[in-house]
C-alpha cells in the first residue's frame, strides 16, 4: 500500500484507552455504525455538556447552541406569523433590537412594556403565544415574579409559553421551570464558561414537543455548539458551583465597599427571596450626577477590571452600558428604560477584594480632578 494511502486510514485503537474524562471529539461525521451521526446534529461533548445542563437545572431537556443570542434566536422560531409577543422592557441591547428585527420581519406582533406591572393583564391577547423577559433584568437587576407571570398570563390564554433568561441568575440561585417557566435560555458565554474563553447558548424545557422542535431547527439551521466550546464549557462546568458560591461572596463585600463611596448616588442589586435564593458577580451603581461626564474616566482609571463587553468571568470587568450593551439602542430608548452616562456595571472576578477595593478608590479619587 502507498504510504499516502497508509496514513490516511492510520487510527490509534482507542477501545483501551479509557480516558478520565470524556475527551474532544473533533470530528464532524461518525461511522455508520456509532450512536452519532453528523456534529450538526449531535456529539459526544455537546450530549455531555446538555447533561450536565439537566442535572444543574433539575430538568428534562436541554439543547445547546452557538451562543445566547442564538438561543433567544431559538425560543424566537416557536411562534409563527400572526402570533403576539409580550416582552419585558429591561433588556440586554442586542436582545431588543433582535426581537424588533424578527417580528417586523415574520409579522409578530411585538409589545416591551413592565411585565412585573399592571400592564400584563392589560396587554395579554387571544393571539398571545409567548411572554420573554429577564430576571433580575439587565440593567437594573430588577426580579420579576416568574409565578406571577405566569398565573396571570395564564388566566388570558393558557396556551402562552413563559420564557425566561436566567443567564444572571443562573440555576444555582434560581429556577424557573420549577416556577412556571416554560424555557429558560442563556448565554453560556457568561458563567458557564466563566473564563471569557468561548461563547455558547443553552435552552432549557420540561416539554418534550418544544425540545424536539428546537433539536430540529437546531440541526437545520446548523446552530448546534461546536465540539472544542462545549468541551471547554463542560471542562468549566467542574467549578460552576464553587465560582458561583466565590462570585456571591466576592460581590457581598464589594456592595458593602460601595456603599460607602460618596461618589456613588445609588447601587442596584437584586432582591433575595425565595425565587432567587442567592446572587454573584454583576452589580450596576450610577455615579453622582456631578459627575455624569466622567464615567469614562472612571473606567480608563482602574487597572484590575477589564473594559470592554467580558463578564461573568474569573476576572473583574467595568462597562458603561450607554455606550456598552445597550450601545445598539437610540438615545430615547436608552431614556426610556433609564440608562444615562453616569451608570456603570462592575463584574467581580476572583483577584483579592482588597487589591479591588483599592484600585476603585483610586479612580474614585480621580474623578475629583
Ligand atoms: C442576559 C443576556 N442574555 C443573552 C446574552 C447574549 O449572549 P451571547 O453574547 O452569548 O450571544 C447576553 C450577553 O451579554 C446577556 O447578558
Amino acid at each position: 500500500m502507498d504510504r499516502t494511502t497508509e496514513i490516511l486510514h492510520t487510527r490509534v485503537n482507542t477501545s483501551q484507552a479509557k480516558s478520565n474524562v470524556t475527551p474532544l471529539y473533533q470530528c464532524s461525521s461518525f461511522l455508520s455504525d456509532s450512536d452519532y451521526f453528523y456534529t450538526r446534529k449531535g456529539n459526544p461533548n455537546t450530549t455531555e455538556l446538555e447533561q450536565v445542563f439537566q442535572v444543574l437545572e433539575g430538568c428534562r431537556y436541554a439543547r445547546v447552541v452557538t451562543t445566547g443570542m442564538s438561543a433567544i434566536y431559538a425560543a424566537l422560531r416557536l411562534l409563527k406569523p400572526g402570533d403576539h409577543l409580550i416582552v419585558d422592557r429591561l433588556i440586554y441591547g442586542c436582545t431588543y433590537k433582535l426581537f424588533k428585527d424578527f417580528c417586523q420581519h415574520y409579522g409578530i406582533e411585538l409589545d416591551f412594556i413592565d411585565v412585573a406591572g399592571s400592564a400584563l393583564k392589560q396587554t395579554m391577547k387571544s393571539n398571545t403565544q409567548m411572554i420573554f423577559f429577564e430576571t433580575p433584568t439587565n440593567p437594573f437587576l430588577k426580579s420579576i415574579s416568574i409565578s406571577k407571570v405566569q398565573q396571570i398570563a395564564r388566566e388570558s390564554q393558557p396556551s402562552v409559553r413563559i420564557v425566561v433568561d436566567n443567564t444572571w441568575a443562573t440555576p444555582f440561585f434560581q429556577r424557573p421551570l420549577e416556577l412556571g417557566a416554560d424555557v429558560c435560555v442563556y448565554s453560556a458565554t457568561k458563567f458557564y464558561s466563566g473564563h471569557s474563553d468561548c461563547m455558547g447558548g443553552v435552552l432549557t424545557t420540561n416539554h418534550e414537543d418544544l425540545a424536539e422542535t428546537i433539536a430540529q431547527n437546531r440541526f437545520y439551521s446548523g446552530a448546534i455548539l461546536d465540539p472544542h466550546s462545549a468541551w471547554l464549557i463542560r471542562r468549566s462546568m467542574q467549578t460552576f458551583s464553587l465560582r458561583m458560591e466565590g462570585h456571591q461572596a466576592v460581590l457581598r463585600e464589594m456592595r458593602e465597599f460601595l456603599e460607602k463611596q460618596e461618589e456613588v448616588a445609588q447601587i442596584f442589586y437584586p432582591e433575595i427571596n425565595s425565587q432567587l435564593t442567592g446572587y454573584g458577580c454583576i452589580l450596576f451603581f450610577e455615579l453622582t450626577a456631578e459627575f455624569e461626564e466622567k464615567a469614562e474616566r472612571f473606567m480608563k482609571s482602574l487597572r484590575l477590571f477589564e473594559r470592554g463587553t467580558s463578564m461573568a468571568s474569573v476576572v473583574s470587568a467595568v462597562a458603561q452600558p450607554f455606550s456598552g450593551s445597550h450601545l445598539s439602542l437610540s438615545c430615547q430608548e436608552k431614556a426610556e428604560m433609564g440608562i444615562r452616562p453616569r451608570l456603570l456595571r462592575l463584574c467581580f472576578g476572583f483577584e483579592k477584594p482588597e487589591d479591588l477595593k483599592s484600585d476603585l478608590k483610586i479612580a474614585f479619587r480621580k474623578l475629583h480632578e
